[in-house]
């Protein structure tokens, strides 16, 4: 048989994590969820979710990881099979291709507006629409939202698409080490290099309109950071906090699991996950908590920098951001420096999101990987179509919340269950320490067994009892988004069948063959 792959190098597989974790979560999504849920308090129900949930289940994702890739299975219906040797451990594990394939029909189309927007910051092309106002026009124009002067179709956004999805389906094709590993050693550094330059520059931004001396960076990060400690009361702050976690460090979403199947026996675990779950914090909060929202309280002021937060990640990225590069000296070399950070962010997480389903055909089918990328390739970009061209009817925001924000929390739940109560705490204890260059403090024992499932189910408890039935019952959806959610959910439901399918024929393939 032949030998499966793994990472060249322990550079290559700690920076093709890191480009895996590191992604729009960091600088869209996290400043958005720091500045509506309490500022500088929300880094305390942040840490704690970060050190009881994030940290442990990235041990747990790369320790059964890595022993998945040793029984040749890179994906959780193959892993949570070896966890649990019941018939239904491997359907449990059809959330983690589910997720990760959901979230990446949309994550690429968002990456591939970055690619445009760095294009169009070193063009000048949106240079002229001054305003939020003009530049939400911009934004509406080329998501083909509504026409008007700066668009009038959908072209340039579909070449954008087309061009990011080949750069994917290219690197997927070359592999893990020749592709991703590669991928990962250009595009971190430059990530890292063009967000310091970005955040020196955003903290010498001062007070940029002597008329307001309210609007300075000094207020900005005062916004971002003073804490309201009264947010912690409210139940919907912590659901917030966990769910940043969980997206941000890829944990309870299907993607570590894969790449940690292409480590070493004998690569260790601990360390890898401290240093990525390292490099991911100093991401997220240092820089990505450094840059958009202190740079539009500096020029837009307080009231308006809080609209544009409760208006979402993609209204702070693409709206404020070129607005304010309109009125900086280079404003063009800082805009295109920040869409090609958030591209090299965007373009390291979906292809991590893409493998799990790759390392699934080949491993459980014995498909050559590049008549899985390709099949795959073709099935991604059909399913793709409907995204492209039905945004503005909440195709995104379904998909999103299904599989990037309820998925996940069940996903984690199913995870650590199977890991610390059936597989075991002794015998995954010893599973982790293996190899170890440090050892996982033995706190993180008790934590894993009971404090990390118990947090989690709680969770899932409060968030279905909250949330769940308004969203089942379309609580909020306007009549005329109605059909379009409803076709959202029935292509959700037919991709979760395929999947559960699929698990079944790869199962009963290999029984007939022993
Ligand atoms: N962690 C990535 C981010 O912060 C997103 C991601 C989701 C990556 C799912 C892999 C799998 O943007």
């Amino acid at each position: 048989m032949k030998q499966r792959e793994q990472w060249a190098t322990k550079m290559g597989l700690i920076l093709a994590i890191v480009g895996n974790a590191i992604g729009l979560g960091n600088f869209l999504r996290f400043p958005v969820q720091a500045a509506e849920n309490g500022g500088g308090a929300f880094m305390i129900p942040y840490f704690i979710a970060l050190l009881l949930l994030g940290i442990p289940l990235l041990w747990v994702e790369l320790s059964i990881g890595r022993m998945g890739g040793r029984h040749r299975h890179g994906s959780t219906p193959g892993i949570f099979a070896l966890l649990w040797s019941h018939p239904a451990a491997k359907y449990l594990g059809v959330l983690g291709l589910f997720i990760p394939l959901v979230i990446n029909i949309y994550y690429v189309y968002v990456g591939s507006w970055t690619l445009a927007f760095s294009f169009f910051s070193l063009t000048g092309k949106y240079f002229g629409a001054e305003t939020r106002e003009a530049m939400g026009a911009f934004l509406r124009g080329f998501q083909g939202v509504e026409f008007n002067q700066y668009f009038s179709s959908l072209s340039p956004a579909y070449l954008f698409f087309l061009v990011t999805f080949g750069l994917n389906i290219w690197i997927l094709w070359h592999g893990i080490v020749k592709g991703i590993e590669r991928l990962a050693k250009i595009a971190m550094p430059m990530l890292f290099l063009f967000a310091i330059l970005l955040v020196i520059r955003v903290l010498t931004f001062g007070t940029p309109d002597p008329t307001y001396p309210d609007r300075s960076i000094s207020a900005g990060l005062g916004f971002i950071w003073n804490p309201n400690f009264k947010e912690l009361g409210n139940i919907s702050v912590w659901l917030a906090a966990a769910g940043q976690i969980f997206f941000t460090l890829s944990v309870g979403l299907g993607a570590i699991v894969t790449y940690a199947s292409y480590m070493r026996e004998k690569e260790d675990v601990a360390l890898s996950g401290l240093a990525t779950g390292s490099l991911n914090e100093f991401a997220e909060v240092i820089l990505g908590g450094t840059l958009a929202i202190p740079a539009a309280v500096a020029f837009f002021g307080l009231v308006q920098a809080r609209e544009i937060a409760a208006g979402g990640a993609f209204d702070l990225g693409f709206q404020a951001m070129p607005v304010i590069f309109q009125k900086i000296p280079l404003g063009e070399i800082a805009g295109t420096l920040w869409f090609l950070l958030l591209f090299f962010a965007a373009i390291t997480s979906s292809v991590s999101m893409a493998q799990p389903i790759l390392a699934f055909l080949q491993d459980e089918f014995s498909w050559s990987r590049r008549r899985s990328v390709v099949v795959f390739g073709v099935v991604w970009f059909i399913l793709a179509q409907p995204i492209i061209f039905l945004l503005p009817h909440g195709f995104l925001d379904e998909f999103d919340f299904w599989a990037g924000t309820l998925a996940p929390v069940c996903l984690a739940f199913v995870e650590v269950v199977l890991f610390a109560w059936v597989f075991g705490m002794v015998k995954g204890w010893k599973e982790m320490n293996k190899g170890a260059a440090i050892h996982v403090p033995k706190i993180f024992y008790f934590i894993l067994k009971f404090v990390t499932p118990v947090y989690i189910g709680t969770i899932l408890v409060i968030w279905f009892y909250q949330k769940f039935w308004d969203n089942l019952m379309l609580v909020g959806v306007s009549k005329e988004d109605f059909p379009f959610v409803i076709a959202a959910r029935l292509t959700l439901t037919a991709i979760f069948l395929a999947l559960l399918v699929m698990i079944y024929y790869a199962w009963r393939r290999k029984k007939e063959r022993t």
